[in-house]
């Protein structure tokens, strides 16, 4: 089955936002572990607007299962997610601006900080992914640079509705059936919750799906494990239909 990795942001979204020390997205994260979670995510911003330092060095320490770290390819990210320990490292765009990462990383322009930055995380060990929109062009340059997944942007196929989302389902089937060409491994995310995630849990080669936001939302009103107990159940109905 895909693997279910829960981004763990928006509980220190709620915590930064009166600087307390809850709540705790560690616990948060052994909670989401605890409910069938194969592994946590966490995006340590340089504005550091939610995941903190210290979130990530605990997050290390404390989680039984895979930590993937996603950072951008600014200079002072890169060398704190080489001293990290992470088990993965998604690589993504970051802009100060945003509410929360709005496309994918543009590979076909980064080629050459890349070039550097993938095989250096490879080297401590950590699987690095790039998070990228279900683009022909991207996928190509991002077979180049040895990364060995790619995460495909769901948050377009996420956004539309109707013929709109068909169109971007089909986007993202083509995009995993050219990056597997291509000798990527795959997984995707982004603006993903239990009512959309059924055709993205289907998509041909994926191994892991990133989701956040709506199971932190979920959790506010039926609590963590059920909230993940209820995404996990989702994911496994869609790969049991034909
Ligand atoms: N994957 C990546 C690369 C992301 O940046 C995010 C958002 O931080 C997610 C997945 C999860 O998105 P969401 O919080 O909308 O589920």
């Amino acid at each position: 089955m895909v693997r279910l990795h829960v981004n763990i942001d928006h509980v220190a979204t709620v915590r930064q936002a009166r600087r307390e020390a809850f709540p705790d997205p560690v616990r948060f994260a052994l909670e989401c572990e605890a409910a069938g979670a194969l592994g946590i995510t966490c995006h340590l911003r340089q504005d550091r607007r939610h995941v903190q330092d210290d979130d990530v060095r605990r997050l290390r320490a404390e989680i039984g299962t895979l930590l993937n770290l996603e950072c951008s390819l600014h200079p002072e990210m890169v060398a704190i997610a080489l001293e990290s320990g992470a088990d993965a490292f998604c690589l993504v765009p970051e802009n100060r601006a945003e509410i929360t990462t709005e496309g994918g990383l543009d590979v076909v322009r980064e080629a050459s900080r890349l070039a550097d930055v993938v095989p250096a995380l490879t080297e401590r060990g950590g699987l690095v992914s790039l998070f990228v929109d279900p683009d022909r062009a991207q996928l190509e340059a991002g077979a180049r640079t040895g990364a060995a997944f790619v995460e495909l942007h769901t948050g377009a196929y996420a956004n539309a509705t109707g013929a709109a989302r068909e169109r971007e389902l089909a986007r993202l089937v083509d995009a995993a059936r050219a990056a597997h060409e291509l000798g990527l491994r795959v997984n995707a995310g982004h603006g993903l919750d239990e009512d959309n995630v059924g055709p993205i849990a289907r998509l041909p080669w994926l191994e892991e799906l990133n989701i956040g936001f709506a199971i932190v939302a979920q959790s506010l009103f039926i609590g963590v494990r059920p909230a993940v107990g209820s995404m996990l159940q989702r994911i496994e109905a869609a790969a049991t239909v034909a």
